[in-house]
């Protein structure tokens, strides 16, 4: 497998999916969704985020799961997601090693969704890098191609708002379509014009499947030289905050594609379909997968 046909697939299921979902999944059900999707060979997985249980009532176990998931599965590698320094050393606490920081480009979602002006955001991260140095920050850009209060965003917003982080020393930034509106173009040219001026920054992905877009707006970025990708089982999911959000691309629809394609991704294809398939019959909430529900997957 040539190196630029190797892609990884960060299961967000956990925090994204789940964080979606109304009642309370029992800890031992998540932990069981946990398992199938190690299982099925998915090394890269955001377990939970430490968020405020009054925001995510959900979330409320995300110590606990952490900790778990940490000793029993010492070699994945595990992130979680953080909105605040309390996060951030409730994480370092923990032995979790890689936070996700949110911030969305729109501010107007920033203060839905975490209470924060972009200002105190930023204030906020300068206080976790240097109270935690060792710590292993991406910056989750959420609503990077458009947001729910203030429309679509461009590629030269994007280069803009990222020049403080990069500046502060963020070398991984997370492009999030929290609500579905990205187009293979937009994602296109906002990789490239991120790569143009930082050509150090590492970009990720991370497309909700809202208008049926996940799929080509993800390979757009993967063709584009992404390598990391975000996607979550069965499509479940949607931020709580973001008026119409609907579930990411599912992953083992992306699995499929992309092994279709020669890229390898180390996920065993039938073992993330029963996965999504124990999922949706356990956690009941939207799936926005397709292969999940067919009787019969004809590979190639
Ligand atoms: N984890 C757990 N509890 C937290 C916390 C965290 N990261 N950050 C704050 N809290 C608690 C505080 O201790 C306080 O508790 P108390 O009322 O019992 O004293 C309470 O939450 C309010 O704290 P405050 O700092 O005033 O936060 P806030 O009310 O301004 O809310 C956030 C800000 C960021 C904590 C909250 O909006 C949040 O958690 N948002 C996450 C949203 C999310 O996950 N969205 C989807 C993912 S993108
Ligand atoms: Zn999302």
């Amino acid at each position: 497998m040539k190196d630029n046909k190797r892609i990884e697939i960060c299961e967000v299921g956990p925090r994204d999916g789940f964080q979606s979902v109304h009642d309370y999944i029992p800890m031992q059900t998540k932990l069981s969704i946990i398992e199938k999707i190690i299982e099925a060979g998915v090394n890269s997985i955001q377990l939970t985020s430490f968020v405020s249980p009054k925001a995510i009532p959900q979330m409320r176990d995300a110590k606990e799961l952490a900790k778990i998931c940490l000793e029993r599965y010492p070699q994945a590698d595990f992130s979680a997601l953080v909105p605040n320094l309390f996060g951030a050393n409730t994480a370092a606490e923990i032995g979790v090693k890689k936070i996700s920081y949110v911030v969305s480009l729109g501010e107007s979602h920033n203060r839905a969704n975490i209470r924060r002006s972009h200002a105190e955001s930023f204030k906020e991260l300068q206080k976790i890098m240097d109270g935690l140095p060792q710590m292993d920050i991406c910056l989750d850009l959420a609503t990077a191609f458009g947001c729910p209060f203030e429309g679509i965003k461009t590629p030269e917003q994007v280069v803009a708002f990222l020049r403080a982080y990069v500046d502060v020393g963020i070398e991984t930034v997370n492009l999030c379509d929290t609500i579905g509106v990205a187009n293979p173009a937009q994602v296109r040219e906002t990789i490239a014009a991120i790569n143009a001026t930082y050509p150090g920054l590492i970009q990720q992905i991370h497309i909700h499947d809202t208008r049926n877009m996940g799929m080509v707006n993800t390979l757009a970025a993967i063709e584009s030289g992404v390598k990391t990708v975000q996607t979550t089982l069965g499509g479940l999911g949607g931020c709580p905050f973001a008026p119409g959000a609907s579930g990411n691309l599912a992953t083992e629809d992306l699995v499929h594609m992309l092994s279709a394609m020669g890229y390898g991704t180390g996920i065993d294809e039938e073992k993330i379909i029963e996965a999504a398939r124990y999922e949706s019959e356990h956690v009941d909430g939207l799936y926005s997968g397709h292969i999940f529900r067919i009787d019969s997957v004809t590979t190639h």
